[in-house]
């Protein structure tokens, strides 16, 4: 049996605190779907402020958020544009097309952003043969893109450009927050030119549900309506909300700990021979690394961890992905390094 189990494979592992669990186990409830729920009313505002947006709505999952934040904004036929790498067009079972007929027109993203131009020459022009362009996404951080930090400029940019054209935008904030700490920040600036932003409870905020839809009092009120149609009216979700209340109040700040260990994991990671980690890209708690040399399979490498308890992502061809969050201490970072020497051949154990 290993030593110790340090779980890197996602922060969605995390467990809920005590505080979280003592709210839960407290929270007043009522029947959501009647509006009647205090403690999500409450979450509901308390997001919305966060987020200087005028209404919020809780979902059960960040792909329920996304999948109805688009929905609420987009007709059968249209098109959203939204990066190749992006969690919407990769992740989420093609929920878009398969339940809101919506087709994705992806485009290259570099560290999680958008070129405004490639965004514009992507819009589709007014043409019977054409679907309409109605939306365009963006993801912060963005995940496939090793956790990067997408900054206000670049988000307003492609904002500009979408609402030049009429288009709505959509921002998939799984891990917003983590954006906002890294770049110094706050949350509501880095979404104040979207229409539209989901951000997760669970993740790094250690929720173990919910996530968060945000936007106009208008269109949190269609995207009401379509929660309901996919199943998510919820009754008595006080008792997730509760958790939610805490995270944010408590959770968001040490974000920054997370940061300085994916940093420290990512440091010591790029010294080991037969592994490469561009440490430009490690922004948030996100390390991509890379298996640069040919011999070592990278599936094996994975193995080799796991057999130490090291859990780290599946290899995508010669990347791993590795998430630090609330749950890993900079012990567990120097336990993992050890680990991957001895994955490697250079220790023995
Ligand atoms: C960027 C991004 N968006 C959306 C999601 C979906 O969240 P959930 O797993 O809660 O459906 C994830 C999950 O990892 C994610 O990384």
């Amino acid at each position: 049996m290993p030593e110790r189990i340090v779980d890197l494979r996602s922060d969605t592992v995390t467990q809920p605190t005590p505080a979280m669990r003592e709210a839960m186990y407290r929270a007043e409830v009522g029947d959501d779907v009647y509006g009647e729920d205090p403690t999500v009313n409450r979450l509901e505002a308390l997001a919305a402020e966060r987020l200087g947006k005028e209404a919020a709505l809780l979902l059960l999952s960040g792909t329920m958020g996304n999948l109805v934040g688009l929905l609420a904004q987009t007709r059968r036929g249209d098109e959203a544009i939204v990066g190749e790498h992006s969690h919407i067009f990769l992740n989420e079972a093609g929920g878009a097309a398969a339940l809101g007929g919506v087709q994705l027109f992806p485009i290259p993203s570099v560290r999680g952003v958008l070129d405004p131009a490639r965004v514009e020459a992507a819009i589709r022009p007014e043409n019977v043969h054409y679907p309409r362009t109605a939306l365009v996404c963006l993801e912060n951080t963005h995940n496939r893109d090793g956790g990067a930090a997408v900054s206000v400029e670049a988000t307003d940019a492609v904002a500009e450009v979408a609402h030049r054209h009429g288009l709505r935008v959509h921002l998939d904030g799984a891990r917003l927050f983590n954006a906002a700490v890294a770049l110094g920040v706050p949350a509501s600036r880095l979404v104040q030119s979207v229409d539209s932003v989901t951000f997760c409870l669970s993740k790094g905020l250690g929720c173990p549900m919910g996530s968060i839809l945000a936007g106009s009092a208008a269109y949190i009120t269609e995207a009401r309506r379509w929660r309901k149609m996919v199943g998510g009216g919820l009754r008595q979700a006080g008792i997730i909300a509760a958790a939610g209340i805490v995270a944010l109040e408590t959770m968001v700040d040490r974000l920054a700990e997370d940061h300085r260990n994916a940093r420290r994991l990512a440091e010591g990671l790029s010294q080991l021979p037969g592994i490469a980690v561009d440490l430009d890209a490690v922004q948030t708690n996100i390390v991509m690394l890379e298996i640069v040399d040919p011999r070592i399979d990278p599936w094996q490498f994975v193995r080799a961890m796991a057999e130490q308890g090291v859990k780290i992502g599946s290899p995508y061809g010669r990347r791993i992905r590795a998430v630090t969050h609330y749950q890993i201490t900079p012990d567990d970072i120097d336990y993992t390094l050890r680990a991957a020497e001895v994955a490697l051949g250079l220790v023995t154990a």
